[in-house]
């Protein structure tokens, strides 16, 4: 029942009652389990793990200063022929939340493999800063500190995130505030307006790369321990799905959930020319300004980006093609863009695999009221006075295993303590020749220096996920709040993460 905390170590307990306000005023069940699921309907419908038993998982659409409790039931059934791991810990990616709803990777259930289905977590989601000054700041001003967008849930499952992400896993969870409202008729001054009504105007995309065998069913290779690359492209479990849109704007949240592969997306018209979109938001959070007029959107594994698209620029009956053009054959990373080729009638073709295609058929029923307003949500000061150490990361792979600082990840004691209330800039060092985009829980970062060099201006905002190509060095500035408790950096390539490139951080008072 709402207002009640289950599940909870006594410190948690405290923490949250502190605040009377993070009681839980929304509860839900997931029930995770497998199901039915067609990628196509030219292949076989097949079994495929899954949050509420689809893929991908049921969205949630929350509100910043409304917590959440989401009881998540695993009634997953060990499977000698799949890949996995029946046994989970979810994860709520880029969430701020105490260490034992964060799903950490050893947290998973039941403990004991075999042990019967229907076991059960509790998963607090604050939605809000539980530090003490919380008091000056109200819900409905926005919050500077905290204010979160397109977040996403997954398994976190020690040693077997990949094969469970694969198999269906993973879910949006979309926050909106005073200020992103989720309503683009909002008479508030402070309201965005940008386009609203999820899987109307503002739709969750979640982009993978299944691989298929030749009957056409799911494929793992659990012996390849450099990555995994699919030969089909979906969009929320559908391989090259269309789209029917309206000549109005559209809000496009692309999330990258492949377990290995990088994209770069483009929009493009049927004779290849490419299209501008504005980007308004990267991981899980707004930009300060929209960047306007933008040709590419590039996402490593787990990062997320928001574009507006407005489709009223063409007229009904066109066709718009959102295609990936970046070539990636191994684990390593990609290997750069595929070049435009010039067709027989003389007309620059994009090269590219089709994602997702966008049929304009309709002028929509009411004018559209949205807008990409300039500004979008300013970013708060980086207090470097309060940066009290900093700290080097490497990222290698050694003896075909994969390395932080040259071991491998230990669940039983923390690789770094950092004390509550300080900052810290962490250096993130790409050894070697692959790439990594390495995630950090709990707290979001910003980047101060890639390569010494400020970063470029859709990485200035708040990050989670830091891509590392081979050799590079990125700085990142974090702030460690209020929480306290176990929880992990590592690479978002699952199967680097599951092999063993991964620390476990823990933050002391
Ligand atoms: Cu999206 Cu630690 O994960
Ligand atoms: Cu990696």
């Amino acid at each position: 029942p709402p207002g009640e905390l289950a599940v909870l170590g006594e410190a948690e307990r405290e923490g949250h009652q502190k605040w009377a306000r993070h009681l839980p005023q929304k509860v839900y069940e997931l029930d995770v389990g497998a199901g039915q699921h067609s990628f196509h309907p030219e292949l076989p419908t097949q079994t495929i793990w899954g949050y509420d038993r689809v893929f991908p998982g049921p969205t949630f659409v929350e509100r910043y200063g409304v917590p959440t409790t989401v009881r998540i039931r695993n009634n997953l059934l060990p499977d000698a022929n799949g890949p996995g791991s029946p046994q989970i810990s979810t994860h709520l990616h880029n969430l701020h939340s105490a260490s034992a709803s964060d799903g950490y990777p050893g947290d998973f259930y039941p403990r004991l493999a075999g042990a019967p289905p229907g076991q059960f977590r509790d998963h607090h989601y604050p939605h809000c800063y539980a530090g003490e000054e919380d008091a000056r700041y109200s819900a409905t001003d926005g919050d500077p500190r905290e204010s979160l967008g397109t977040l996403w849930y997954h398994d976190h499952c020690l040693f077997f995130t990949a094969p469970n992400v694969y198999r269906g896993l993973a879910g949006f969870y979309l926050l909106y505030d005073a200020v992103d409202s989720g309503n683009e008729a909002d008479p508030s001054p402070a309201a965005l307006r940008l386009p609203s009504g999820v899987n109307r105007y503002d739709i969750p995309l979640l982009v993978n790369d299944p691989r298929i065998d030749a009957s056409g069913y799911l494929q793992f290779d659990q012996f390849d321990n450099d990555g995994h690359l699919g030969n089909l492209f979906c969009v929320n479990g559908k391989a090259y799905p269309f789209h029917r849109v309206e000549r109005r704007k559209y809000r496009l949240r692309l999330l990258n959930a492949s377990v290995t592969r990088f994209y770069e997306f483009y929009l493009c018209s049927a004779d290849g020319a490419n299209q501008g979109f504005a980007h308004i938001a990267n991981d899980g959070n707004l930009l300060p300004a929209p960047l306007r007029n933008q040709r590419k959107l590039a996402l490593a594994p787990a990062e997320r980006g928001d574009i507006v698209v407005d489709f009223s620029a063409w007229p009904i009956g066109t066709r718009l093609y959102l295609v990936n053009r970046l070539i990636q054959t191994d684990g390593r990373g990609p290997e750069g863009a595929a070049v435009n080729v010039r067709g027989s009638d003389g007309l620059l073709r994009a090269a590219g695999t089709q994602i997702l295609r966008f049929d304009i058929d309709a002028d929509p029923p009411v004018a559209d009221a949205s807008q990409v307003p300039d500004r979008l949500r300013d970013l708060p000061e980086i207090p470097q006075s309060e940066v009290v150490r900093e700290r080097t990361w490497e990222f290698d792979r050694e003896n075909d295993v994969w390395t932080v600082n040259g071991k491998i990840f230990d669940d039983t004691r923390p690789a770094a303590i950092v004390k509550a209330g300080t900052a810290e800039i962490w250096r993130l060092r790409g050894k070697g020749s692959w790439h990594h985009p390495v995630h950090i829980h709990m707290e979001e970062g910003r980047i101060l220096s890639r390569n010494g060099k400020p970063p470029p201006p859709h990485e200035q905002g708040r990050k989670d996920v830091f891509v590392l190509n081979p050799g590079e060095d990125v700085r990142v500035y974090l702030r460690f709040r209020d929480f306290e408790g176990r929880y992990v950096m590592h690479c978002h390539n699952l199967i680097h993460e599951d092999h063993d490139m991964m620390v476990r951080f823990d933050v002391k008072r």
